[in-house]
């Protein structure tokens, strides 16, 4: 969407990965004062979103939508003051249909207007939008199917999976349905395979980094997912890498893809501003492995010398023509390659 926003995919947190419908205004001011104090909000994470539950069942008598008097008592205006204050933005969730997924308040069918005004008027800065319950109105436009293919008339990302769950099998497979849409993803609008689940425990160290740097390859919105006032150092480790970011928040804005598949060793690449590339060699596999990129498969003329830059361990060392890695099972590599 050409509004100006999202010319590079956002960074931000959102409550659902984690809290589903636990959430309340202290948490969530817990939250944003924890993104500040970390360094992730400096680091580009700057959205703070509210997802399903945050407001009362019924809608009042003017038709608006009420904040739970039990969970949100000060209401979301003030809550996007606070968050204002702290530099950061506030996103909000509504649905498509006549109820949110979680039935515990209402959608927006039949209110689009009214809403939004709703959410202008609380200073809110990014929505979210649903699609439970949308009684089969209109699927062409509401477009359960293939969002990718016109979304970005009206949003500037939009979701290409059902919902992630944390565990290596739900992430990789999410991985692989974003990557079939990589052609639709550029400044302004991006595929999203869902929020991170960095941090909340059900992956390895190992399997968290290559979902985070596959994630950041692909340019998919970087939605921190975990409860960030406890975060683990490694899981801030992951978040917080900055070079792994700047991969995601490049200015030339192209989706990486899966360049190379066999046998579970995969080679995912994509370009960079200034003629770099990006690469991460991916073992799915259950074994140790070597794994090579050649240059001719990520899109470099075969005689290029490279400053090869390894985004974890923060070496740099010259390759020419391929680039070969040692990677244990589950793990990954990843680099920029800047041509001398
Ligand atoms: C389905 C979405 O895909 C999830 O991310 C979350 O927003 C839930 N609905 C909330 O009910």
């Amino acid at each position: 969407l050409d509004n100006g926003l999202g010319r590079t995919p956002p960074m931000g947190w959102n409550s659902w990965n984690h809290f589903q419908c636990k959430i309340d205004e202290n948490m969530i001011r817990e939250t944003a004062n924890a993104v500040v104090a970390t360094g992730l909000a400096s680091l580009g994470y700057k959205y703070i979103n509210l997802d399903d539950c945050w407001a009362e069942l019924n809608r009042n008598s003017q038709g608006n939508l009420v904040p739970k008097a039990s969970t949100f008592p000060s209401g979301i205006k003030a809550l996007a003051d606070y968050v204002h204050e702290k530099g950061l933005k506030l996103g909000i969730y509504s649905d498509a249909g006549t109820q949110t997924c979680s039935k515990t308040m209402p959608g927006s069918l039949g209110y689009e207007e009214q809403d939004a005004k709703t959410f202008a008027s609380w200073g809110i800065d990014y929505l979210k939008y649903d699609n439970c319950n949308n009684q089969n109105i209109n699927l062409q436009q509401r477009g359960q199917e293939d969002p990718a293919t016109w979304a970005g008339s009206v949003g500037n990302s939009w979701r290409t999976t059902g919902d992630i769950e944390d565990n290596w099998n739900s992430m990789t497979s999410r991985a692989d349905q974003n990557d079939q849409w990589a052609s639709y993803a550029g400044p302004g609008g991006w595929n999203d395979p869902d929020m991170l689940e960095v941090g909340n425990g059900g992956m390895t160290i190992e399997e968290y980094r290559s979902h985070f740097g596959i994630w950041a390859l692909a340019k998919a919105p970087l939605l921190i997912g975990c409860d960030v006032r406890s975060m683990s150092n490694e899981t801030f480790a992951i978040l917080s890498n900055s070079e792994v970011i700047d991969v995601n928040q490049d200015e030339l804005g192209v989706q990486g893809k899966k360049v190379k598949s066999k046998s579970n060793l995969e080679v995912w690449a994509g370009p960079l501003s200034g003629g770099r590339v990006a690469v991460v060699l991916w073992n799915r596999g259950a074994s140790q492995a070597s794994l090579t990129a050649d240059w001719s498969e990520i899109g470099l003329n075969p005689s290029t010398v490279v400053d090869a830059r390894d985004l974890w361990e923060h070496s740099t060392a010259s390759a020419e023509g391929n680039l070969t890695a040692t990677v244990a099972s589950h793990a990954s590599k990843m680099y920029v390659l800047t041509p001398k």
